[in-house]
């Protein structure tokens, strides 16, 4: 060995002992050096999808959302009665997972879930997360024009950093990450310890925003039961004269049975004058000792968040 050969060896040593602990390092490790793809959104399209579009805030739509949002900001702890943003937050403690889930098909939660993080990320400038769950109807990433591909179920499986798998738009904070590939028994993948670590690590990564759950309906799979048990607060959605009342009892005992935080979003009801098709705000929790549903809260309308 010449002099240069043992001077660089000790360099050698140190590139391999390195090389040998980017190998082992912990998938959330890994996930922080890849990048999201991005994209584009667009906003042509969302029109007409009928979604949230920040050029136009004073839409009906808009006006609803803020009170939705208005009501869950503080009720996760990012705003005080008065409107300060993150004033009383805890110190390292996110309250951030937000689960959207309803009885049955067809009644608005990817409406609501892609809404309330479209105008979240755009008008509010929150960082935003919006995650498809709803495995075997996937719909998330066709709102955004995305392609099918990788995604939650591939983070949960193979281990693939969820950040590699995620598109993140250029217009605003807002990533997305679909349902990635089909999967059966998609509720024993969510049961399973790899799915709350991965909703630990997102709601970590996002520590001052907000991660979205798009689920499936809870009545018609478990998934959205055992995901509602990870989350900070679950938004039920309900269709105004179409859900029937006792299937939203039945879900709501299911989904309060693990989660005691559960707001309720009344979705396409005619209001007043104006004729608003969205919001209504009511909270549900089983807060006396006997288990009895106590209904605390309700609010339609359109302050500021
Ligand atoms: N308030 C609303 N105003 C206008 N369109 C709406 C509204 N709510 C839902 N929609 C539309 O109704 C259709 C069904 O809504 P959506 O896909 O959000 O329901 P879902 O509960 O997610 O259904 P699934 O269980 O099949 O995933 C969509 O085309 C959606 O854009
Ligand atoms: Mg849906």
């Amino acid at each position: 060995m010449n002099v240069v050969e043992k001077a660089a060896s000790p360099l050698d040593a140190l590139a391999r002992k390195k090389r040998k602990k980017e190998k082992t390092k912990p998938a959330a490790e890994k996930s922080r050096q890849v990048k999201p793809q991005s994209f584009d959104i667009d906003f042509e399209r969302m029109d007409e999808l009928g979604h949230f579009n920040p050029a136009n805030l004073a839409s009906p739509l808009a006006m609803e959302l803020r009170a939705v949002k208005r009501r869950l900001l503080r009720r996760l702890g990012f705003l005080r009665a008065a409107g300060d943003r993150q004033a009383f937050r805890m110190p390292g403690r996110q309250r951030n997972l937000v689960l959207v889930t309803s009885t049955q098909a067809g009644e608005g939660k990817t409406f609501c879930a892609v809404n309330l993080a479209l105008s979240l990320a755009l008008e509010d400038l929150v960082e935003t997360v919006l995650i498809d769950a709803d495995i075997p109807r996937p719909k998330v990433r066709s709102r955004f024009g995305l392609d099918r591909g990788a995604g939650l179920t591939d983070c949960l499986t193979d281990k693939t950093p969820w950040e590699s798998l995620a598109h993140k738009a250029k217009d605003g904070p807002l990533t997305i990450l679909g349902e990635g590939h089909s999967r059966d028994r998609t509720a024993e993948l969510f049961a399973g310890e790899a799915c709350q670590q991965l909703l630990t690590e997102i709601s970590t990564a996002n520590r001052d925003g907000l991660v979205f759950i798009d689920a499936p309906p809870a009545l018609a799979m478990t998934d959205a039961v055992v995901l509602a048990k990870y989350v900070d607060e679950v938004i039920f959605v309900v269709e105004a004269n179409e859900t029937p009342e006792p299937a939203i009892a039945a879900a709501l005992d299911e989904l309060l049975d693990v989660n005691p935080n559960v707001s309720l979003v009344l979705n396409r009801c005619l209001i007043g004058a104006t004729g608003s098709s969205y919001s209504s705000y009511d909270y549900y929790g089983r807060n006396d000792e006997n288990g009895a549903d106590k209904h605390t809260e309700k609010e339609t309308g359109n302050g500021d968040p």
